[in-house]
């Protein structure tokens, strides 16, 4: 698992902060001025108010791929806003199957292997207050109803716990423009890990 001192840092002080709120306050976690802004202080303290409430949300039904996500690797040094999934704050971990060749954010000619799982956490914004997104998640199969979607299961939870109702088509029609990347839109890149 990898991990950042400064969020981790700003994740201590946020959450010793929010000891001293009266309960109502705690789980509305607030984003003041223009999303685009946060600073990296900013996003990792609104992360770790959220990040509670996104697992709780998301194992609701006890989906497996749930309550098994945190323990994956965290491929960015922080959410972000990319734009696309609705200017949403995105975080995407990958399982270990996909770990190595995820981690490279290779742009050529290569596939993931079958059995990568990625799942992206996201925020949504709405009135100045972070509200749990969608758990959006990509699975590699090797199935012929995936072919004509790159071999990749789309599927994902919303914030009640139930399976969010999508196509297929739907989400490989943007995700398949991704052509050198075998359709991921990877993290943006000034967030993205790096493994030297
Ligand atoms: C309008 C374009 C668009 C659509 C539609 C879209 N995505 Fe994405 N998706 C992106 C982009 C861009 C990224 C990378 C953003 C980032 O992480 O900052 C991404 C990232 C992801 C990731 C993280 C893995 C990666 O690097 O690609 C998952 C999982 C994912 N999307 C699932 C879905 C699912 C499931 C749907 C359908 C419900 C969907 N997406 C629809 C553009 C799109």
């Amino acid at each position: 698992m990898i991990r950042l001192t400064l969020a981790a840092a700003a994740a201590t002080f946020a959450s010793a902060m929010t000891l001293a709120l009266p309960a109502a306050a705690q789980d509305a976690c607030a984003v003041e001025g223009d999303r685009w802004d946060l600073d990296d202080a900013g996003v990792a303290a609104l992360y770790d108010c959220m990040e509670g409430q996104m697992l709780d949300a998301y194992t609701k039904e006890g989906d497996a791929i749930a309550g098994a996500y945190r323990d994956w690797t965290i491929t960015a040094t922080r959410a972000a806003v990319a734009g696309p999934h609705q200017e949403r704050f995105l975080l995407t971990f990958v399982n270990d199957v996909a770990t190595e060749q995820y981690l490279k954010f290779e742009d050529g000619d290569f596939e993931m292997p079958v059995g990568s799982i990625l799942v992206k956490e996201s925020i949504g914004v709405r009135d100045g207050t972070a509200r749990v997104g969608p758990l959006f998640i990509m699975e590699k199969v090797d199935t012929a109803e995936a072919a004509e979607y790159g071999n990749w299961f789309y599927s994902g939870i919303q914030p009640n716990g139930k399976p969010l109702k999508i196509s297929q088509k739907f989400c490989h029609d943007c995700h398949g423009g991704y052509e050198g990347q075998d359709s991921m839109g990877y993290p943006l890149e000034e967030v993205r890990v790096s493994v030297n």
